[in-house]
């Protein structure tokens, strides 16, 4: 008889975007036409810019010509767009060849799909409060957890010791939901860490543009990372991508675990299980890298910043204690006067129709905080900022 994956029995019954958009909708039935002031997922509110939509169109041109048409691309991305970022990295003196480099679908779908690669006798560690897709993916394949808490005590950045055991450890920097940025110092310990005991890190650099002051931004601009790390990207919220789908992965071509090159497996897996990333968005990718294409899109996260500012200080005039914001687009409060996370929810949706997340979706430790995104639109945010000062600038 077959026997599908028991590991989905262990899964919450929703994903916690999901279960905020039912939320939203059951809103929305009693009060229709309401308007909602979004600051929830992580989905950004700026249309792609000018140098990716121009290349876009020549592409889908190409595409309509004899002599430019492509079929399938190649599995690991097309090499005009694993060179351009292989020189994005090597312009910061980190020696990442194109050959490094793989191309995505978007960096929550590479996060789920890397996981072919470990055997599922190995234990993934967890730093919570964490991206809920890190934990879902490991219970629907059936893999051990270990926990680490993450919290005001270590300034949201837990640091390994000698009797943590674990073969995968996930590391997201600039942190979601928390906004925490590691520094050098505490990448260095999970690397040295990572390299003693066999292990691999996952580095989840997907808010790495976010980085405004002297941090890190690739877990390459570490010692020894290129023997146990492997990188994960995203231009979904760099560039806009969102809704167009293109990350991309870079897997060194030292790291190797029992005799087996991660790199030459991952190619093999790439090849059989896909059959690349389109041609016109790989195009569209390929134009952020461009000095055009660079500049827009900090225009972009110019924006972001901004947004964050008006939200940060809206919380500093109510005395409301939070973390990040300034090198990530996510602002993580403590739930003002003991409430509970999904109370709070209810409470910013019903009262001043502001959706954010509840830190309880992030892992049991994420209870009592409350996640902002700076995503929306600008005026929206001005807006939901005044509406937070107006709720609770009186009451703390
Ligand atoms: C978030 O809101 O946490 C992110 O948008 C989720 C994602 O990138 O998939």
């Amino acid at each position: 008889m077959l026997q599908p994956r028991v590991g989905y029995q262990n899964l919450k019954d929703s994903y916690l975007f999901f279960g905020i958009n039912q939320k939203i909708e059951a809103y929305r039935n009693h009060h229709p036409g309401a308007h909602l002031y979004r600051m929830g997922i992580g989905d950004v509110s700026l249309p792609l810019c000018d140098a990716v939509i121009r290349a876009l169109h020549q592409a889908v041109d190409d595409q309509a010509s004899r002599d430019h048409f492509h079929g399938y691309m190649p599995e690991c991305g097309a090499p005009f767009l694993r060179e351009a970022i292989a020189r994005f990295y090597q312009d910061r003196d980190l020696p990442v060849t194109a050959d490094e480099v793989f191309v995505s679908s978007g960096a929550s779908d590479e996060l789920g799909d890397l996981l072919d690669l470990f055997d599922v006798s190995s234990t993934a560690l967890i730093m919570e409060p964490a991206y809920p897709a890190y934990v879902d993916a490991n219970i629907m394949a059936g893999r051990k957890m270990v926990y680490l808490t993450a919290g005001p005590e270590n300034d949201f950045l837990p640091l390994p010791d000698d009797r943590l055991q674990a073969d995968l450890i996930y590391l997201c920097s600039p942190n979601n939901p928390t906004g925490a940025v590691c520094t050098c110092g505490h990448l260095q310990a999970w690397v040295d860490w990572a390299n003693d005991r066999g292990a691999v890190i996952l580095f989840d650099a997907a808010y790495e543009a976010f980085v405004s002051e002297d941090l890190p931004r690739s877990i390459f601009e570490i010692p020894g990372a290129e023997s146990c790390a492997i990188e994960i990207c995203s231009l979904s919220k760099t560039a806009g991508f969102t809704g167009t789908r293109l990350g991309y992965t870079v897997m060194p071509r030292k790291l190797v675990r029992q005799g087996m090159n991660l790199r030459e497996m991952w190619i093999r897996n790439r090849t059989t299980k896909t059959n690349g990333v389109s041609y016109i968005l790989q195009r569209g990718g390929a134009a952020v890298f461009t000095e055009e294409g660079q500049r827009q899109i900090y225009e972009n996260i110019r924006v972001y910043k901004e947004n964050a500012r008006v939200l940060m200080r809206a919380l500093d005039q109510a005395g409301i204690r939070y973390w990040g914001g300034k090198n990530a687009p996510y602002i993580w409060m403590k739930c003002p006067d003991g409430m509970g996370s999904w109370e709070c929810f209810d409470l910013l949706l019903n009262e001043i129709q502001v959706v954010g997340t509840p830190g309880a979706g992030f892992g049991a430790c994420g209870e009592g905080y409350f996640r902002l995104s700076t995503f929306g639109d600008p005026a929206d945010t001005r807006e939901a900022a005044g509406r937070l000062l107006k709720l609770w600038g009186k009451t703390t």
